[in-house]
């Protein structure tokens, strides 16, 4: 599969910050049932590696993917944890030259033209606008539109219910990505019909 397959198959990628490697199967069903079908864990917890191998194990139909990544062996451990998609904030040398032998879609982070000129010469031409809505957001990605037509992007940071629609307009926009879906408090009250509303409400957009 490719980035863009993937992206196609979002079209909103809920990020996912898990304490707690015990309700990530609970989780990951709530998401589910609202219509979601690719899932992205940010190794931003220790739980992070054993929250994906759980979500693998358990819902083999879900696409399941490691955000956060900064270095190469974090890539390294995201893919024996069985990520099927990498993302990273930016993109390093490293961070490039490991992706490439990784054998699944890495998503790197840009800001400005020149990072998103940057990783298109290292072969990534899906990327994710981060932080999005700090660096310009839709007006950003309409200008980006004609100065670089080959590349597509995930924009991140900052998108939530009531702007992710007009992201998703953008016909450089393939999916957005975000953590509303997925509220600490909903985590920590294992309140799942909560998090399956916001993720309904999210499918609801993306094909509307
Ligand atoms: C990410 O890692 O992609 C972002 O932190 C998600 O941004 P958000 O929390 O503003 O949705």
């Amino acid at each position: 599969m490719d980035a863009l397959t993937l992206m196609r198959k979002g079209p909103v990628i809920p990020v996912i910050v898990v304490n707690d490697a015990a309700v990530a199967v609970d989780l990951a069903h709530a998401l589910v049932a609202g219509g979601m079908t690719v899932l992205e864990v940010t190794l931003r917890t220790k739980a992070a590696l054993a929250a994906m191998r759980r979500m693998r194990d358990e819902l083999p139909e879900v696409i399941v993917g490691a955000g956060t990544l900064r270095t190469r062996p974090q890539m390294e451990a995201a893919l024996d944890a069985g990520a099927q998609f990498c993302v990273s904030p930016g993109l390093t040398p490293e961070l490039a030259s490991a992706a490439r032998s990784a054998g699944v879609p890495f998503i790197p982070g840009v800001a400005t033209p020149s990072e998103a000129m940057h990783a298109q010469d290292e072969g990534f031409l899906v990327q994710k606008l981060f932080p999005a809505e700090a660096v310009g957001g839709v007006r950003l990605l309409q200008a980006l539109a004609g100065p670089l037509p080959d590349l597509r992007f995930c924009p991140t940071g900052g998108i939530h219910a009531g702007n992710a629609a007009e992201y998703l307009a953008q016909p450089n926009v393939m999916a957005v990505g975000g953590s509303w879906l997925t509220p600490d408090d909903a985590i920590g009250t294992r309140d799942w019909a909560r998090i399956t509303r916001l993720a309904a409400e999210a499918a609801a957009l993306a094909h509307g």
